[in-house]
């Protein structure tokens, strides 16, 4: 039994020092690691920006190891109301006044009626998945191919956020956004309404005298979006008619799950997309044209073998792709940080040590250190491609990009992404659509403000077999 160690300074300045650190003077990872090498642990007392004046309460325990990480999804053990981004909340009034279902704990009842609808949407659309990610990614290299001719190069990140948005509104709700009033804009208009909810703990690039004491310590006033997300509702309102009959049917008026159904598609899944897809691109890139030859050969062997038809049957001969996906969610989880509230006192054990942790204490955890814990998965700085094939499979539940372990799936009782199983078939359908049609590429690689990658397509080398 240990004492957390750690503090968390003096108030305002103590919060204001961890925050220029965070974001500034060392950076995320620097951050964690200089701190955990201070004290000899993996769970420490920080804060965690935004701090003043958004935060009236920064003060964190902090989890970094495979161990102690995972007390995270255990909701008879923390709180997971108003936490999804983390110590502060953006206001309701970004989501038509409600409280979305991402902030409800388990123990609300709106969490359960919430949650069923969505795995109702996901369900009730799952023969549109493959056909329209083929769709719309296929126009995305289209576009991504005559740039690349004419520019020499073809940045990822705009053509994506359209593909994207086209692929999710067409899979989900049927509708083609260019066929009604929102055109193309329905991207940039999610992009600000993101920024606006999470601008507090996102790094613009602007000098940090400026950038700091605007967008980390005070919120940007919700009414300068208002038109803007009234487009989308709009949109989102004819498009999901029969969902929202079946809303009522479980018991939640219209309005609030159109609202519901926004954030499910535009901040959880178009964002997960825009930080994820560079991301993983990025990984596979690194990993030089050795392993593009042998995805490509195992994709195209399976979909060959399968009249030519990509399926979820067929993605199941595709070992090395599966454990390739698995690997850049376990490199890089997509969404990093994760915030609970202690029910009541608890201990919490790192490989080394238990801590007592009391009643109402914040946990955070930093997932990219509990997915690279050395203790748990050797060279777990590097991607190894086909590190979960064959008998890598075990090392499965150590994957917790989900907020879960891989091996586990999400309920109307925890707090584990209801889009588990849709993210992980999309993500596969990346890797397969690209290796269809090309045999391999090259990129450059810069940072993006949440923390993930900004990928640019430098070559694409057309499938020659
Ligand atoms: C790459 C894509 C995605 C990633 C990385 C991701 C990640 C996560 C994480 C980490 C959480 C838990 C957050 C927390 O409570 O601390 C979560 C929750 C959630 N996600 Fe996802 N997600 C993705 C895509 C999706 C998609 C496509 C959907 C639905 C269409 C979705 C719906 C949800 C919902 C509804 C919750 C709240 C679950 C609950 O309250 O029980 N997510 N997701």
């Amino acid at each position: 039994m240990r004492e957390i160690p750690g503090d968390h300074g003096l108030p305002l300045i103590g919060p204001i020092k961890d925050r220029l650190d965070f974001f500034y003077n060392q950076g995320r990872d620097l951050f964690f690691q200089s701190r955990a090498r201070k004290y000899n642990s993996t769970v420490f007392r920080a804060n965690m920006p935004p701090g003043p004046f958004i935060t009236s309460n920064p003060k964190v325990i902090v989890l970094l190891d495979a161990k102690s990480f995972p007390v995270l999804f255990d909701v008879t053990k923390v709180e997971k109301r108003d936490v999804f981004t983390g110590t502060f909340m953006p206001s309701t009034q970004l989501t038509g006044g409600y409280r979305i279902l991402s902030y409800l704990d388990p123990s609300e009842p709106r969490h359960d009626q919430l949650k069923r609808l969505i795995f109702f949407l996901l369900q009730s659309r799952s023969s549109h998945v493959i056909p329209e990610f083929h769709s719309s990614y296929t126009t995305l290299f289209q576009t991504l191919e005559k740039e690349l001719a004419y520019k020499g190069k073809a940045s990822f990140g705009d053509a994506n956020d359209q593909a994207a948005f086209n692929f999710l509104t067409r899979a989900l709700f049927g509708t083609n956004p260019s066929d009604t009033s929102l055109g193309s804009d329905g991207p940039s208009i999610i992009q600000k309404w993101l920024l606006f909810q999470i601008g507090p703990i996102m790094v613009l690039g602007l000098p940090k005298f400026l950038e700091d004491p605007t967008l980390h310590t005070f919120r940007i006033p919700a009414f300068l979006i208002k038109k803007d997300y009234r487009r989308l509702y709009d949109f989102f309102y004819h498009a999901s008619g029969s969902v929202l009959d079946e809303a009522v049917r479980f018991g939640i008026p219209k309005e609030e799950a159109c609202h519901n159904l926004i954030f499910a598609t535009c901040f959880n899944s178009f964002g997960g997309m825009k930080i994820f897809f560079p991301s993983m691109l990025k990984w596979i890139a690194s990993a030089g044209v050795k392993l593009h030859a042998l995805l490509a050969e195992e994709v195209r062997e399976a979909v060959n073998s399968n009249d030519g038809k990509v399926t979820m049957a067929a993605m199941e001969k595709m070992p090395l792709m599966k454990s390739v996906v698995y690997e850049a969610f376990r490199i890089a989880p997509p969404v990093p940080l994760q915030y609970g509230k202690a029910k009541r006192n608890l201990v919490i054990e790192s490989h080394d040590n238990a801590f007592l942790v009391k009643e109402g204490e914040m946990l955070f955890g930093f997932q990219p250190f509990a997915t690279k814990d050395p203790k748990i998965f050797e060279r777990a700085e590097e991607f190894v491609p086909d590190r979960f094939v064959g008998e890598g499979e075990k090392l499965l539940k150590h994957v917790l990009w989900s907020n879960g372990p891989e091996t586990e799936n999400p309920t109307l009782g925890n707090k584990q992404c209801a889009g588990k199983d849709f993210v992980v078939l999309f993500s596969r359908l990346l890797v397969v659509e690209l290796f269809l049609r090309y045999d391999s590429f090259d990129v450059e690689v810069g940072n993006s403000p949440l923390g993930g990658a900004s990928v640019t397509f430098t070559s694409l080398h057309k499938a020659s077999f």
